[in-house]
C-alpha cells in the first residue's frame, strides 16, 4: 500500500504531466498543444529515417528545426496577447509549453549544426566566435536556456519578482532570433519579414496602455502599424544588407499587382484579431493578483 508521502509524490508527478492541468485533470487543450509542439520534431525525424531530406539531410534538418525554433519563440510571445484579446485565460496554460519547446528546438538546432560540422567542437566554437550571425544565434540560445531552466514552479517561487524581470528577456531573444534568421536568409526574406511584422505587433501591444486593450478600435490601428513596420523592416534590410534597390521593394508593397507581400500578410494576420476583439468571450473569474484561476506566473502573465 502506498505511504501518504508516496501518494503525495505520485499526485505531484501526475499534475506535472504536460497534458494535465494544475488540478491533475486531463486537459484536451494541453494535449492538443503538446501534439502540435512535438509535430515539427517528429516530422523531421520521420524524413531523416525515410531519406526524404535530400543530399545534405543534417543541414536540411537543422534549417527546419531552426525555422520552428523562431516560430515557437513568436508563439510563446503571442500567448499572453491572444489570451487577452480572446478573453480566454486558459490559453495561458500553453505559454510555458511553447517556450520550453522553443528552448528544446534551439538546443536540437545547435546539436544538428555540431553534427553537420562532424562533431569538431573546436571548430564550432571558433565559428560561433567569428561569424556574427552564429554569435547572435548563440546568445539567443543562452537566453532561451536561462528561461527554460527557470520555467518550473519551484524556480518561480524561489525567484519571486526577479522571475518576471528575467522572463522579459524573451523579447530581446525574439529580436536576436529574427536577426539571425534575416542574416542567414540573405536575399529571400519573406518569412523573416512576416515574423518581424508580427514581432512589431507584439511589442506595440505590450506598449499599449492596458485600458485600451479591450477596445476593438485598437486592432485596426495596430494592423496598419504592423504592415507599416514590416514594410519598413524589409526596406531597411534591402537598403543595408543587399545590393537590391529598397525603393523597388517598397513600391511592390504599395500595390497588389505582385500579389500579397509579407508586409500585407503580417497586416492581415494582425487585422484578424479584430474579429475576436469584436466578439469577446464573457470574462472568467480571476484570482487576486491578476492570474487566471489555477495559473502560476510561469503560465500566466
Ligand atoms: C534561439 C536560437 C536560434 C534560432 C531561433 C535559430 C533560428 C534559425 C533559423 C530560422 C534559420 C533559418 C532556417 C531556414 O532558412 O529555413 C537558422 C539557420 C541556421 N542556424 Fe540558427 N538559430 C538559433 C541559434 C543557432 C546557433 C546557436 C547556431 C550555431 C552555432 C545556429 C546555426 C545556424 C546555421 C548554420 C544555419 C544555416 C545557415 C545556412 O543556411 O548556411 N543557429 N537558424
Amino acid at each position: 500500500m502506498p505511504t501518504p508521502n508516496g501518494a503525495t509524490a505520485a499526485r505531484k508527478r501526475r499534475r506535472k504531466a504536460p497534458w494535465r492541468d494544475r488540478q491533475g485533470r486531463f486537459s484536451a487543450l494541453k494535449a492538443a498543444a503538446l501534439a502540435l509542439c512535438l509535430a515539427p520534431g517528429a516530422t523531421v525525424a520521420f524524413w531523416l529515417v525515410t531519406g526524404d531530406l535530400g543530399g545534405r539531410p543534417i543541414k536540411a534538418a537543422l534549417l527546419w528545426i531552426g525555422l520552428w525554433t523562431v516560430r515557437f519563440i513568436m508563439i510563446a510571445l503571442a500567448v499572453t496577447p491572444l489570451a487577452t484579446v480572446l478573453n480566454w485565460p486558459r490559453l495561458l496554460l500553453l505559454r510555458r509549453m511553447a517556450g520550453v519547446t522553443a528552448g528544446a528546438y534551439a538546443l536540437a538546432h545547435l546539436t544538428l549544426y555540431t553534427v553537420d560540422q562532424n562533431l569538431r567542437l573546436g571548430l564550432v566554437a571558433a565559428e560561433i566566435l567569428h561569424r556574427f550571425y552564429l554569435t547572435i544565434g548563440f546568445v539567443a540560445l543562452l537566453g532561451l536556456a536561462a528561461l527554460t531552466v527557470t520555467s518550473t514552479d519551484a524556480a518561480v517561487r524561489r525567484m519571486g519578482k526577479g522571475w518576471g524581470r528575467l522572463h522579459l528577456l524573451a523579447y530581446p531573444i525574439g529580436a536576436l532570433a529574427l536577426l539571425h534568421y534575416f542574416i542567414q536568409s540573405k536575399a529571400n526574406v519573406s518569412e523573416p519579414v512576416f515574423l518581424a511584422g508580427l514581432y512589431a505587433w507584439l511589442m506595440l501591444w505590450r506598449l499599449t496602455p492596458k485600458a485600451w486593450r479591450g477596445s476593438w478600435a485598437l486592432y485596426p490601428a495596430l494592423a496598419l502599424a504592423t504592415a507599416g513596420a514590416a514594410a519598413g523592416i524589409e526596406f531597411a534590410w534591402y537598403a543595408l544588407a543587399t545590393g537590391i534597390d529598397p525603393w523597388r521593394v517598397l513600391a511592390a508593397d504599395e500595390t497588389l499587382r505582385f500579389g500579397l507581400r509579407p508586409a500585407h500578410w503580417a497586416g492581415l494576420a494582425a487585422l484578424a484579431l479584430l474579429l475576436p476583439a469584436l466578439a469577446r468571450r464573457p470574462r472568467r473569474r480571476r484570482e487576486p493578483g491578476g492570474f487566471a484561476r489555477g495559473l502560476t506566473p510561469a503560465e500566466g502573465e
